[in-house]
């Protein structure tokens, strides 16, 4: 049934839960005068009567008492959707960001993450939907609601955080913001309570980690060829012998991330072996005539079970330095995958990543392969972007989870073949940092939404 964009008001009726539409609506929707209708916000529904405005008959208004409203949660009037779904009048879609971290401070109630979701918020605008944040413990599962902040406007154009009680959500977007929080107690009865409701999906729920994205990926022949050889809780024999197909490997944490615990191990050509890593005074690169003495010292301070060796792309350059790209991808409102973003993140001088933290630097994806590759660039942004669809698409199914988002760490190595080191469910946002991708930074948030309403069936 098909979606109608409307303004929403209140009318103040402290008495009846009535909804008021303009007549041509009404008549389009088979509506009696009167009838008794379910009217549904979130996963809150409350009997109301409708009644049409015949005096506005084509007015894009539908106008709603404060019984109603009150009864509902309804947060604040505006451009709304409306749709008529099996004998139901629905009103939304009221999509919730959930997180932890919540606080009372009405300027920063997310404290210094606050800025996060203030951005992701603004989105909202004009797209006719409920949007807010609310941690698990905000829930009050016997009524069906939830104490969420909104982001609003006021009349001088400024935003404003407001508190509210609210229907619980048509859909959930997990932001917990760390594998830490994620193991609270909170967080995971929410998780396991939420999952028994009908019908309220919960997109990007989790973390990855490294080696259950390998075992998803490696055996599939879609995307095989982007995915290095890799072996989980390493052993002296498994990195000698991969250090005999390959001159490189990288010994990475499972967990990681921001490049922590990261080693690269080179075969030198005259014989032995280095290895290089950063630490909290900077980049280090340590000579080893055996390889069993290399091992030893990589292995005297990090836990092997927490670690997987990887064949090691030799990666293009750029100036000389190592680069690979971040491709950000999001599900539009037709459930397809999207490319919002790819940047190009080149290695910091002497470090084995290319993360800003070790002195990396980001530039947009587009200037760096005009740069390098000029009337081919097209090409090298086409082989980029269908491996990361491709990807994103195996991922997906593989999990079988709903992803609207997803953030992939790809490298280009010297032969021009594309490769994946990591996939991020929780993709950080500081590449949108660049002055020129803030368009893309702002489509990245739009298309949050967009997929929202679609798993919201809006
Ligand atoms: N197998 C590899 N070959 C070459 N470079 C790699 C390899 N694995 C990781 N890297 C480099 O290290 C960076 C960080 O690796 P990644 O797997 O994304 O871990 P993290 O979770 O710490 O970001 C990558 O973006 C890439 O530059
Ligand atoms: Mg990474």
């Amino acid at each position: 049934m098909e979606t109608f964009r409307m303004r929403l008001r209140f009318l103040s009726n402290p008495r009846i839960s009535g909804i008021i539409l303009p007549a041509t609506l009404f008549q389009q929707l088979q509506l009696r005068q009167r009838q008794k209708i379910k009217v549904l916000l979130g996963k809150k529904e409350v009997v109301a009567t409708v009644l049409q405005d015949k005096r506005n008959p084509d007015a894009n208004v539908m106008k709603v008492t404060t019984l109603l409203q009150t009864e509902l949660g309804i947060p604040h009037p505006g451009l709304i959707q409306l749709k008529l779904e099996g004998s139901a009048l629905r009103i939304g879609p009221s999509i919730g960001i959930v997180t932890t971290g919540i606080r009372r401070d009405p300027k920063q109630p997310i404290g210094s993450r606050t800025s996060f979701f203030y951005n992701l918020l603004q989105a909202q605008e004009g797209k006719g939907v409920f949007y807010y944040i609310f941690s698990p413990t905000d829930v009050d599962w016997e009524s069906n609601t939830v104490k969420a902040w909104f982001l609003r406007r006021n009349k001088s154009g400024g935003y404003f955080w407001k508190k509210h009680v609210t229907a619980m959500p048509d859909v959930v977007y997990d932001r917990i913001p760390s594998r830490s929080a994620e193991k609270h107690e909170a967080v995971q009865e929410f998780k396991y309570r939420l999952a028994s409701y009908p019908n309220l999906p919960m997109f990007n729920q989790g973390f990855f980690n490294k080696w259950g994205v390998h075992q998803l990926l490696y055996p599939n022949p879609e995307v095989n060829e982007h995915i290095p050889e890799t072996y989980t809780s390493p052993s002296l024999t498994t990195v000698r012998n991969l250090l005999r197909k390959y001159p490189i490997v990288y010994l990475k944490p499972k967990n990681g991330s921001l490049g922590y615990g990261i080693v690269k191990v080179v075969r030198q050509a005259g014989g032995g072996f280095t290895a290089s890593y950063h630490t909290g005074s900077g980049n280090v690169k340590k000579q080893f005539s055996k390889l069993s003495s290399l091992y030893q010292h990589v292995f005297r301070s990090r836990r092997v079970s927490a670690y997987l060796a990887q064949q090691g792309i030799p990666l293009m350059t750029f100036h000389g330095r190592p680069f690979d790209f971040r491709v950000h991808l999001h599900k539009n409102q037709q459930n397809e995958w999207v490319v919002s973003c790819t940047a190009a993140k080149v290695a910091g001088s002497g470090s084995v990543t290319t993360h800003v933290r070790t002195g990396g630097t980001v530039i947009p994806g587009d200037d760096l392969l005009q740069h390098l590759f000029g009337r081919q660039k097209a090409l090298m942004t086409q082989r980029i972007s269908d491996a990361s669809i491709r990807l994103a698409t195996a991922i997906e199914l593989a999990k079988g989870i709903d992803l609207g988002e997803l953030g992939l760490d790809m490298g280009i190595d010297t032969q021009g073949h594309v490769w994946m080191f990591e996939a991020n469910s929780k993709p950080g946002r500081s590449i949108f940092k660049h002055a020129r991708l803030r368009q893309a930074d702002q489509e990245s948030r739009k298309l949050l939404v967009d997929y929202s309403c679609y798993l919201a069936n809006f």
